[in-house]
């Protein structure tokens, strides 16, 4: 439980709040390349800031204020130059840095004036890595965008999800260490949601929390896994600090403003061997609904239960109300790490997980389950008959509303077609 004061200082994100300030230390996923190579100009909202993404038509990304200098027209109805984007309403152009490159009917009438030099719009860092555009909105120097190792893994076909959460990102990030939601959420709702009433999933017996360099790790023994069990010898990563990191897929949740986070899910699956060797071209992206037609939430896949239980919290959590037990010693944990984390920036140091050192951040290794089966592959026919891979050979099952031509993509990489899934089978 925490008073008033805490859960604000822990979920506040807009300009000058704490946890913004943390936050924006770190860079964070905002859209897909292959997004911004169909569309160039797209508008985003970041902690609380309106602003505009594009690609130019020298292929260099910016990331600048959403409104233009001049008199304040909207600049994601702007169009992009060799350099730059120009504002469809008297033509001002602005360059990745906000710096204003043109000010058409100034520069005939008034080439000496100084109006353009005065002239700037906010401006942030955008990079391109593993599909996804990525921004730096905190204090310069920007430190190391992550490298993660997976990024690197060969012979997968690669794909990544946004979902608008109406929904403060704490919720969402906290979900990143709640081992035991897997059961009830995941395995014994589902259950029931397939129509499927009596039996219940292997329980819980015991959990680890442990913090490492990027995180958390958590660890879990159920009814029907030992010791032994990858579950307990590897874990799940808490992904330092808005991520989580699965073995075979990433989350973030990223925040666009107190009470909204988009959501982003980066999940890689190796081919069957037989379509080995196999390079990805372009990584497709995707937005995915949350609702259903009635209006409710989509219950149908991973995230979008994951999802159910983040907005069913309220918009923002009310975290004096709560009762927590065992099963939360991570959340607990995490609470303590963000306030230390908040202590840090404001003494001026950098808060957890921020990499400065170029050459510590190349394939950082993070603890995947999952590894092994990616580094081998397996033939199809034995693909086909493992518990765990054959069903996500054949269905998407992160998140609802996957697009055809995603789907078309998946089967000429794999050789395998998506299959439909109304409802989870774990
Ligand atoms: S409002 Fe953008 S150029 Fe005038
Ligand atoms: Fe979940």
């Amino acid at each position: 439980m925490l008073t008033p004061e805490k859960n604000e200082a822990l979920t506040r994100v807009g300009p000058g709040t704490q946890m913004g300030e943390v936050l924006r230390r770190h860079w964070h996923p905002i859209a897909g390349i292959d997004e911004l190579a169909r569309h160039p100009v797209k508008p985003v909202r970041l902690f609380g800031e309106d602003l505009v993404l594009y690609r130019d038509l020298s292929g260099h990304y910016g990331l600048v204020d959403r409104f233009c200098a001049h008199r304040r027209a909207d600049l994601s109805y702007g169009f992009v130059e060799e350099r730059g984007l120009r504002c469809s309403y008297h033509g001002w152009q602005y360059d990745h840095q906000g710096g204003c490159i043109a000010q058409p009917y100034e520069d005939q009438v008034d080439p000496a004036g100084k109006l353009r030099q005065r002239t700037r719009l906010q401006a942030y860092p955008v990079r391109p890595k593993a599909g996804l555009l990525w921004a730096y909105l905190g204090p310069q120097p920007a430190p190391e965008l992550p490298d993660w190792e997976p990024f690197h893994w060969e012979n997968g076909f690669v794909q990544a999800v946004f979902a608008e959460v109406p929904c403060n990102w704490l919720q969402a990030q906290e979900n990143s260490i709640d081992p035991v939601h897997f059961e009830w959420m995941h395995a014994n709702w589902s259950r029931r949601l397939r129509g499927q009433m009596g039996g219940y999933a292997p329980t819980h017996l015991q959990l680890a929390f442990e913090e490492f360099e990027h995180g958390f790790i958590y660890k879990r023994i159920t009814e029907d896994s030992g010791e032994n069990n990858p579950l307990w010898t590897i874990g799940r990563v808490c992904l330092w600090p808005n991520g989580f990191f699965l073995g075979d897929h990433f989350e973030w949740r990223v925040p666009v403003d107190d009470e909204n986070t988009l959501s982003v899910t980066w999940s890689f699956l190796r081919v069957p061997r037989e379509a080995e060797p196999f390079a990805q071209a372009s990584i497709p992206t995707w937005h995915a609904p949350i609702r259903g037609e009635d209006g409710r939430w989509i219950t149908s896949h991973i995230l979008n239960q994951d999802i159910v239980a983040w907005v069913g919290q309220g918009r923002i959590a009310d975290r004096t109300r709560e009762n927590l037990g065992a099963s939360d010693r991570g959340i607990a944990m995490l609470r303590r790490q963000l306030f230390e984390d908040i202590e840090a920036v404001q003494a001026g140091h950098d808060p957890k997980g921020v990499m400065r050192n170029p050459e510590a951040n190349q394939r950082v290794f993070l603890p995947s389950d999952s590894r092994d089966f990616f580094m081998k592959g397996l033939p199809l026919a034995d693909y086909r008959r493992h518990p765990k891979w054959a069903r996500l050979l054949r269905h998407f099952i992160f998140h609802a509303g996957q697009p055809e031509w995603v789907q078309q993509a998946h089967q000429a990489a794999t050789g395998v077609a998506i299959e439909p899934m109304d409802q989870l089978d774990l």
